[in-house]
């Protein structure tokens, strides 16, 4: 049970953190944790003590937030990534330096990665600048220091880590010639004035944000996203995202497991060829929202423990650990009966092992239990796009529109 209502409300308010996405237990853990910083304080002090001092507030934010990342998240995208951005470039003819945002950039992974990319991309250093943001000013000082541990590197495809890289202690440190490409500073989605001296960015990553926010809250910041990304410009997004930004006009460029999106008509942009897709790391895994409600009758249950079940899937799932995340989903099928977020993460296992018939089918299951799920919808249509089955993915998508236009 929350400790008191009011923080979930203030967290809201100053970060747009939604509870029912991280469970209210995280954030009464959060709570808790801090406020037993200083002993003896009780409930009423500490929340005065987070009305009177920022400092007290950012850390409670830095207990709360979910600063999970690691470098070339999604390798597809930056595939994408280096093709448009090499043409742009080209467009540009040195008139001035392609610019790109990532927000929020969390430890710096995300922001390395994209010059990483660009370097790869044999972009020249003057040629793109990144601007990379994110609310936690101790993310941001990690970001800016460049030193990494293991859990940051989960790709297959390490060989970056030799080019760019320095090992030192533990970790590896990056070299001089990518940390100069990107510029760190704190800052908050949701503060109006964000960025407001900046002119529009060519890229913009925002990805695996939104998904922490309630609807209106989406609503709020996918306007400043659209702001903040000139008109031809183009945004990177998380998968399970992807069926917000069709509200805001912006249209999908069906490039399988990039989910780029761009705000000109898709007819109008340029097709861009994607590489044959590799054995990947798993596509992105959303804080798990609650379910639609099964036709079939379920088990009966003991003790509702489904959203720590699930978020105990979704973060095995994340790190890599297929296999327990595949047994523990089996079980919870057992124990809870069917279940179109449990469908889904098979779905996306399944796709792990390049099995794409496999991941088709819990796709549709999953859809047939909640025809609108929007995580399931974007990677059914981007399976059935990089089939070759454009017809379907576009299907896929307009019912994916058809669900946002629900919400309005
Ligand atoms: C899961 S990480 C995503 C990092 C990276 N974009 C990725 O996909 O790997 C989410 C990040 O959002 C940041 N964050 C949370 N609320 C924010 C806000 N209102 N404005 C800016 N950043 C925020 C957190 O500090 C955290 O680092």
């Amino acid at each position: 049970m929350s400790i008191d209502p009011r923080f979930e409300q203030l967290l809201k308010d100053r970060i747009g953190l939604d509870a029912i996405t991280v469970g209210a237990s995280v954030i009464d853990r959060a709570v808790r944790r801090c406020m037993a910083a200083v002993p003896g304080r009780d409930v009423e002090v500490y929340w005065q003590d987070l009305q009177n001092s920022e400092a007290e507030l950012q850390a409670l934010i830095e207990a709360v937030i979910v600063p999970e990342t690691w470098f070339f998240r999604y390798p597809e995208s930056f595939a994408t990534l280096a093709r448009l951005a090499s043409r742009r470039i080209a467009e540009l003819a040195g008139s001035r330096p392609l610019r790109v945002l990532s927000l929020p950039c969390s430890t710096g992974e995300e922001p390395y990665s994209i010059a990483m990319c660009l370097l790869d991309a044999n972009l020249a250093a003057e040629a793109f600048k990144v601007d990379a943001l994110d609310i936690s000013p101790l993310s941001i000082e990690r970001a800016s220091a460049g030193r990494y541990g293991r859990n940051s590197f989960r790709g297959e495809t390490l060989s970056f880590r030799n080019r760019y890289f320095t090992a030192e202690g533990n970790g590896y440190l990056i070299n001089e010639r990518v940390r100069q490409q990107v510029r760190f500073q704190a800052g908050n989605l949701l503060e109006p004035g964000l960025l407001a001296g900046e002119q529009a960015y060519d890229v913009v990553f925002c990805r695996n944000l939104l998904i922490y926010f309630d609807v209106a809250t989406q609503e709020q910041t996918l306007q400043v996203l659209k702001r903040l990304t000139r008109d031809d410009g183009v945004l990177f997004i998380g998968p399970a995202e992807a069926s917000l930004f069709t509200r805001v006009g912006m249209q999908s460029l069906a490039i399988p497991l990039s989910f780029a999106f761009r705000r000109q008509a898709l007819a109008e942009a340029t097709p861009v060829v994607t590489p044959p897709v590799v054995r990947r790391p798993l596509p992105p895994v959303p804080v798990p929202r609650p379910v639609a409600k099964p036709v079939v009758k379920k088990a009966p249950v003991v003790a509702d423990d489904s959203a720590e079940q699930l978020a105990l899937i979704a973060s095995l799932a994340n790190q890599g650990h297929s296999a327990e995340a595949r047994q523990r989903s089996e079980a919870f099928l057992v124990s809870h009966g069917p279940s179109a977020e449990v469908f889904y993460w098979l779905g996306l296992l399944c796709e792990v092992e390049h099995d794409a018939s496999g991941a088709q089918g819990f796709y549709r299951k999953a859809l047939y239990l909640q025809p609108q799920h929007p995580a399931a919808l974007a990677q059914l249509a981007a399976l059935l796009a990089a089939q070759g089955d454009q017809a379907g993915a576009q299907r896929l998508q307009a019912r994916a529109q058809r669900g946002v236009g629900r919400y309005e």
